[in-house]
């Protein structure tokens, strides 16, 4: 299964949920590899440090940013069956790279801000060409989903509650789902991604439990 954690607006968790899933399905016994399709390489880095500081298990990066051989060496790095898995963390920007993540995978998530500001606006830019690349895949007989995926939620704040109803809302008008599953707004994701590691690799049980709960909705969706 190759899956994308993408939206063209910046800050929204592409990173943090590319990692915390690579980490959540690498300790439940699947093989993993994250692409890092971001110039800046935090993800890659990521990958190192967790390297570096010897945490086990590893998760394998490639950082792949040059969209002519992009899709080729995607399907290069899934094709011979190393990985069951591969997280494709998107750059922030309406990119050939992004568009060309998107058109590879199986299915997106895609990560937005319960804090307002312009994230709705720019998603809504990402699932109009997110509809393009949808019917060119069904035209050729394949199949892509996507996922929005409220993150940074935190409870009492009225304007979070009203941007996952306007999340529901674009879900209806886009055809795309909406994990039920809500990540909050918790200092240890920050902590974690500065430690090469995953929330479920550090002592927080309410991240612990909403991570947990991700998988298990990614992989009821996949009918694995
Ligand atoms: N649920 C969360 N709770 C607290 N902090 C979070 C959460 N999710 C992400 N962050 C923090 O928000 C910042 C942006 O996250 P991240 O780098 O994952 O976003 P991104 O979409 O990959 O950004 P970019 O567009 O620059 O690639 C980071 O400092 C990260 O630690
Ligand atoms: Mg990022």
């Amino acid at each position: 299964m190759i899956v994308s954690s993408v939206n063209y607006k910046g800050g929204t968790g592409k990173s943090t949920m590319a990692q915390n899933l690579a980490v959540a399905f690498t300790l439940n016994g699947y093989k993993v590899c994250i692409v890092d399709a971001d110039g800046t390489g935090a993800t890659m880095d990521w990958s190192e440090d967790r390297h570096e500081r010897e945490i086990t298990p590893p998760i394998t990066c490639s950082h792949l940013t040059n969209p002519k051989s992009f899709t080729s060496q995607v399907k290069a790095l899934y094709k011979d069956g190393e990985y069951d898995l591969l997280i494709i963390d998107c750059p922030p920007a309406l990119s050939p790279i992004a568009v060309k993540a998107m058109s590879i995978s199986d299915y997106l998530f895609i990560p937005i801000n319960t804090t307002g500001g312009n994230d709705i606006k720019v998603t809504q830019k990402l699932l109009k060409e997110f509809q393009k690349i949808r019917e060119i895949k069904e035209d050729n007989g394949g199949k892509v989903e996507a996922f929005l995926l409220a993150n940074g939620y935190k409870t009492n704040v009225v304007l979070h509650e009203s941007v996952i109803k306007i999340m529901d809302q674009l879900c209806a008008h886009y055809d795309v789902g909406r994990f039920e599953t809500i990540i909050h707004n918790r200092v240890v994701y920050g902590e974690a991604s500065m430690q090469g590691k995953g929330v479920l690799e550090l002592d927080n049980r309410k991240a612990k439990v909403e991570m947990g709960r991700l998988m298990k909705e990614i992989l009821t969706i996949a009918g694995a």
